[in-house]
């Protein structure tokens, strides 16, 4: 047997580029083909990472080599992408969000489910060390009882960013703005680290571009832990900050600046605080001015959690279930808006 999982990229664009970097950094993983609706695309990524281009979707989901793929193509296209792979028995790593809605997301889980494939929804930042650290002081406790719990995402796009693309700031195709495209990460460890909401109350707008998605959005959050929480992101704010994540407790407080730890705060000291509060990497601003301004190893470690659970039979560290909750939460901020009532989860 072929120790190495063969993957095909739907969709070769600029995410695509980090999934071919990733699969060529892994050693039990192997690109072997490209698909993209426009050739030429297909073309230039198999010109930097070798591999067969396909023209034909058919013809690409019936080559036994590729047993896996990944979806890089506008968020509003990932569940009939994704559907049509599970029904070929490729195992999937689908780019987030999973799909712009909850119905669309459920299709996929089905699907999945029904041909027995393994689906990683990404959400590369989850593996980050920072937020791994936070999770296991979180579960052991350490915060005590949690009161509040908030983001920020004060970044920026140019409008070409908007302007140059047929779908992004869409509702068909990006299914929402600053929230589902760009602060999904950061909303999707929210209530990785916290817990699901119960309740949220939103306003948003486009305020400086010209898109139908909002570029601003804030909104008020009800946990079911029954702590509270603000959301404020936006993509209207040059040059573009670091994204912020805080959790105060009645026993201790932490909060993240893109992947590092900037507050680690515990009245009983245990050992490694110290180590923790000396950063584990460097602050940068992470996407914040530039969708390309990222870094490739969230998406090698996902890559690689998805191959060893295809060899080895391990559990996935993401699964699709965990990428359904950003989506909820979202859509349901969007309820809220369209109402302008609070939205019951
Ligand atoms: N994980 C992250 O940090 C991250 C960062 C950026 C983008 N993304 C996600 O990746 C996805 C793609 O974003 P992008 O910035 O690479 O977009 P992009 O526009 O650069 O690339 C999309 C590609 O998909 C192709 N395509 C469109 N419809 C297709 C179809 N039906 N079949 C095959 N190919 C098709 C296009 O021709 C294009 O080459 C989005 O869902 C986005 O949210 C994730």
């Amino acid at each position: 047997m072929n120790p190495k999982v063969g993957y095909g990229i739907i969709g070769a664009g600029m995410i695509a580029r980090f999934h071919a970097e990733a699969l060529r950094q892994l050693e039990r993983a192997e690109l072997v083909a490209v698909f993209d609706s426009r050739p030429e695309a297909a073309r230039k990524i198999a010109e930097d990472f070798p591999c067969r281009v396909y023209t034909d979707l058919d013809a690409f989901f019936a080559a036994p080599d590729v047993q896996a793929v990944t979806i890089a193509t506008p968020s509003g296209t990932h569940g009939e992408l994704a559907i049509a792979a599970a029904r070929a028995g490729k195992h999937i790593l689908c780019e987030k969000p999973l799909e712009i809605t909850v119905e669309k997301v459920d299709a996929i889980l089905r699907a999945c489910e029904e041909n027995k494939v393994l689906l990683a929804p990404v959400f590369q930042t989850r593996f980050d060390p920072g937020v791994q650290r936070i999770k296991a002081a979180v579960d052991a406790g350490r915060l005590g009882k949690i009161v509040l719990a908030s983001l920020q995402m004060h970044w920026f796009r140019e409008p070409s960013y908007y302007t140059g693309s047929a779908w992004r700031g869409t509702w068909a195709m990006d299914g929402g703005g600053a929230l589902m495209n760009q602060a999904i990460h950061l909303v999707d460890i929210l209530l990785y680290l916290n817990g699901d909401a119960k309740e949220i109350y939103a306003a948003a707008g486009a305020l400086t571009h010209r898109i139908e998605v909002e570029d601003t959005l804030c909104a008020a959050v009800k946990f079911r832990n029954g702590s509270l929480g603000t959301i404020e992101v936006s993509t209207s704010c040059p040059p573009g900050y670091p994204r912020k994540l805080e959790l105060l407790g009645s026993k201790g407080n932490i909060a993240m600046e893109a992947s590092r730890i900037t507050r680690w705060d515990f009245p009983e000291e245990l050992p490694g605080d110290e180590e923790i509060r000396r950063g584990i990497s460097a602050v940068d601003a992470a996407g914040g001015s530039s969708p390309a301004n990222i870094d490739v190893s969230g998406h090698v470690r996902q890559l690689g959690n998805l191959t060893d659970a295809i060899l080895d039979g391990t559990k996935l560290f993401l699964d699709g279930r965990e990428g359904r909750r950003a989506v909820e939460f979202i859509c349901g901020a969007y309820d809220s808006v369209r109402t302008g009532r609070p939205h019951q989860f």
